[in-house]
């Protein structure tokens, strides 16, 4: 099986849900009919997740949630389980984004257990990975990445495993305008396929999407998916404008 292309927006904590509905529906408009094996998903904050799917029925795009909590229900005040997701139409969910590695203090183990919850509820889960600046200068990056990969797929049943996209997203390139050059990138996206081949079958490793998040834009993104084991982008500011966020993916598929 050939591996897809995605290209997914993570709106953060951006847009009413008014504004993400009209944008979400612009953006399908616009694109139309998406190339072969070409996929694209939108993940707006949870109050815009209804409003957005709304708009999307119909139209090729996924929905994509920001996070999720490991329980399904129970007194976890401000909390979103993988049910209610998948209610709201969600097909995929963003897991240990470094944003909420650093800012909520997320774990290893509570990223997987978060995968572990979406798979349950047959939801594929973006995985994301990142080295900081700090540690890519001590020359830690590979050691990071190995670790923050095995922990988060250890124990996972096979068919948990085909719905799992890695993202690799630097945390020196978010929001910085720093990307990672296409080569970096390409350096790193082996190894993580080298990595999933280990810890899981070496045909689903190969299977697997390994998107790459940081700064992209539409004037680097063809450079980015021109390399062997990129598969994709997570996209944050650039995706915010429809208008900017169809011409990366025009100039990405
Ligand atoms: O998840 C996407 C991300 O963190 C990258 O953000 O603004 O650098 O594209 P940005």
């Amino acid at each position: 099986m050939d591996r897809k292309q995605l290209i997914v927006a993570n709106w953060k904590m951006h847009k009413t849900p008014a504004k993400a509905a009209e944008d979400a529906e612009a953006i399908a408009t616009a694109l139309g009919r998406l190339p072969d094996h070409s996929c694209v998903a939108l993940a707006p904050p949870f109050p815009a997740l209804v409003p957005v799917r709304e708009r999307l029925n119909h139209t090729q795009l996924l929905l994509a949630a920001q996070n999720v909590h490991s329980e399904a229900e129970g007194a976890f005040t401000g909390e979103v389980s993988a049910p209610m997701l998948k209610a709201c139409g969600c097909s995929l969910v963003i897991v240990g984004h470094s944003e909420r590695r650093a800012l909520a203090k997320e774990s290893d183990a509570m990223v997987q257990a978060k995968i572990k919850a979406a798979f349950s509820h047959e939801m594929g889960v973006i995985l994301c990975i990142g080295e900081s600046e700090s540690q890519r200068n001590e020359g830690l990056t590979f050691k990071v990445l190995d670790k923050q990969v095995r922990e988060a797929v250890k124990g996972l049943s096979v068919t948990g495993v085909n719905s799992l996209v890695l993202a690799y997203e630097p945390v020196w390139a978010i929001g910085t305008g720093k990307t990672a050059s296409a080569d970096q990138v390409q350096e790193v996206h082996a190894f993580l396929r080298k990595i999933l081949a280990e810890c899981l079958e070496k045909d689903l490793a190969k299977q697997t999407e390994i998107l790459y998040g940081g700064s992209v834009k539409p004037s680097n993104i063809k450079d980015l998916m021109s390399m062997e084991d990129v598969d994709g982008a997570l996209v944050g500011g650039a995706s915010l404008d429809p208008k900017t966020f169809v011409s990366l993916i025009r100039n990405g598929f």
